[in-house]
């Protein structure tokens, strides 16, 4: 994972750097550094753990420097050390690198059977070490890096500067992130474009197998053959201000807030509800061959899993098309059983995910249709895939993913019922009722989030448990397992979520007194099975905590605590009202434990290493 950073113009670069480290600092905090140019020579500071380490740091940097590069880390090879952090240096020669190097130990062994040491345990050190001997060889860092690149298997963005050629710098891509963005008098490269945003919102794309050389008045891009690439800038529509906490203690409470905005947003692009039809265009749908569709394969990571699996409820209902979701780290390893008559969606916040991105790429050789549901504009996996629906939900900083979920909800919920229509597998009334439903979704969503002060109230009788469980049937039962998983991955309680019907069948013996148990309940058709579920562990002395509607007394009175969620009379929509009591819960108890909500340990936001 790891955010690179780099800048070359004419402004004091070190605090410009360190600044956009910290918007791509969601990455990876195990460790950070910056290397800066100046006067032919090179100027490093690093630190282990997070960025405010290094911030001390930066005065040890010259401040006339109008060039450099940093790096924040997530550790895959070698520990989280100084040691090891980024950037990495020999003679000259300076580089950052984010992705992996797969076969770095056999070119570890030729290196020091060469007489090189190594002064890290990372494998980013063995390109610096081969680069540095092929410019010995080619005395061109230009033909040195197209040399270089011969011998790297994996995945890398890396940022390169020589002290020897001032005033330029190196980026090279190959299946991981890496955006270029075009200044006046300046140009930028960095992981993604949020970091650029505050500068530009001209960004270059460069594809895998290409390199750039950046000048302070120039961007020059060639493929690894060394054949020239024009590439012309493409303007971004998010703002910088839309990445800042905006007065919240958190970027995830923001987030979470911005939900009732987001659902709003999708709905004005996606569908036309005066009309009660689907904008095709935006859709994606219009890009696909609907009448060759005999199935559909969701894949998906994390958070984009959970929402594949609701994603799937909807597919199944309303296009009658058989639907399997499935992890995409999972599904990339085997032989699934798709064809040229599969359509593969691919879900992802970032578009970056380096095993979903697997998934796409092995989808479209084996002649599969293939529509990515995503966030983030330009990125990786809308670029591979035939058709894309854009979120546009903004962007998403905080590690535990919020809006982003409820957005391919959403997505999924209208691209189902728009292709639903087209095969008319989805009756007139059904349709009507669902354009009735999204049209008031966004104020129910509003309605789910101002209901802060008492979920709060909740998570201080419940911020010191040890272990919880979330349950739900239907929709509700991909809501409890995203639920357990906002929980865990912020406050570091051991949480599950299981299907309403399964607990009985092993995870009911870890009920006693001092479980609470979430259970989700909306009146949908298995709340009289669900009720039952609850029963069950209450005759077992669980603690539950209800999350139902608003005028369920029946619910109200066999839970130790209650929160009221609003009802929309559509079992797929309403699971986004039910996640948001959810997501709050996890919030507050967060909070409440102390942890680091946005950044929570061990994690990265994007995770582009398989
Ligand atoms: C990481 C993030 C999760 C996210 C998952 C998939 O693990 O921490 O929040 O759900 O990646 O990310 P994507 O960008 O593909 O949705």
């Amino acid at each position: 994972m790891c955010g690179v950073i780099g800048y070359v113009g004419s402004k004091s670069c070190a605090r410009l750097i360190f600044d956009g480290l910290k918007r791509l600092e969601y990455r990876g905090y195990d460790s950070a550094g910056i290397a800066v140019l100046d006067h032919g020579k090179i100027e490093l500071v690093k630190a282990e753990g997070k960025l405010v380490h290094l911030e001390p740091r930066l005065e040890e940097l010259p401040l006339k420097a109008t060039m450099g590069m940093g790096h924040t880390r997530w550790a895959t090879h070698g520990a989280p050390t100084a040691r090891n952090a980024h950037p990495h240096l020999h003679g000259d020669l300076v580089i950052i690198h984010n992705g992996i190097i797969e076969n770095y130990r056999e070119l570890k062994e030729q290196l020091m059977k060469s007489g090189v040491e190594f002064k890290s345990d990372t494998d980013t050190e063995v390109v610096l070490h081969q680069l540095h001997a092929e410019l010995e060889r080619t005395k061109d860092l230009k033909a040195a890096i197209m040399e270089t690149v011969k011998h790297l298997r994996g995945a890398y963005a890396l940022g390169i500067m020589y002290a020897r050629e001032p005033g330029q710098m190196y980026v090279v891509k190959q299946g991981s992130p890496v955006v270029l963005g075009a200044g006046d008098g300046e140009n930028f490269f960095g992981s993604d474009a949020l970091a650029l945003l505050p500068h530009t919102n001209r960004a270059v794309f460069l594809m895998d197998g290409e390199f750039a050389r950046l000048k302070a008045d120039s961007i020059e891009v060639w493929d690894f053959a060394g054949k020239s690439v024009r590439r012309d800038p493409a303007v971004l529509n998010w703002s910088a201000s839309s990445a800042d906490k905006q007065g919240y203690k958190h970027y995830m409470l923001k987030e979470i807030h911005e939900q009732p905005a987001v659902m709003s947003s999708i709905l004005s692009r996606l569908v036309d509800l005066k009309e009660n039809t689907f904008v095709d265009k935006e859709t994606g749908i219009d890009a696909l061959d609907l009448g060759r569709i005999k199935n559909v394969a969701i894949v998906a990571c994390g958070t984009a899993h959970y929402a594949g699996q609701i994603g799937r409820y909807m597919i199944e209902e309303f296009t009658r098309l058989p639907a399997n979701v499935e992890l995409a780290s999972e599904f990339r390893y085997r032989n699934p059983c798709i064809d040229a008559s599969t359509l593969v969606i691919a879900v992802s916040q970032s578009g970056e995910t380096a095993d979903t991105l697997a998934c796409v790429k092995h989808a479209v050789e084996r002649g599969c249709q293939v529509m990515s549901i995503c966030n983030v504009r330009f990125s990786s996996i809308p670029r591979a895939s035939h058709a894309v629906l854009y979120m546009e939900a903004g962007p998403e900083v905080g590690v535990a993913s919020t809006k982003a979920f409820t957005a391919m909800v959403l997505s999924f919920y209208v691209l189902s019922l728009a292709i639903g229509e087209k095969l008319k597998t989805v009756a007139a009334r059904r349709l009507e009722k669902s354009f009735d439903s999204m049209r008031h979704l966004p104020a129910l969503v509003d309605r789910a989030v101002n209901a802060a002060g008492v979920i709060e109230e909740i998570a201080h009788k419940l911020y010191e448990a040890q272990n919880m469980l979330f349950i739900g049937r239907g929709p509700s039962f991909p809501v409890a397992t995203e639920g357990a998983l906002k929980l865990k991955e912020i406050s570091y309680i051991h949480a599950e979520g299981y299907a309403g019907g399964e607990l009985k069948h092993g995870p009911i013996a870890l009920v006693d007194r001092h479980m609470p148990v979430v259970s989700i309940a909306p009146r949908d058709n298995q709340y009289e099975k669900m009720i039952s579920n609850i029963e069950e562990v209450r005759a077992r002395q669980g603690r539950i905590i209800g999350v139902g509607d608003i005028e369920d007394e029946r619910f109200r009175s066999i839970c130790e605590h209650y929160i009221p969620c609003p009802q929309i009379g559509d079992d797929h929509l309403q699971s986004i009202l039910s996640v948001i009591p959810l997501q709050l819960l996890a919030y507050y108890v967060a909070d409440m434990r102390g942890t680091d909500v946005d950044q929570p340990r061990n994690l990265a936001k994007s995770v582009t290493v398989e």
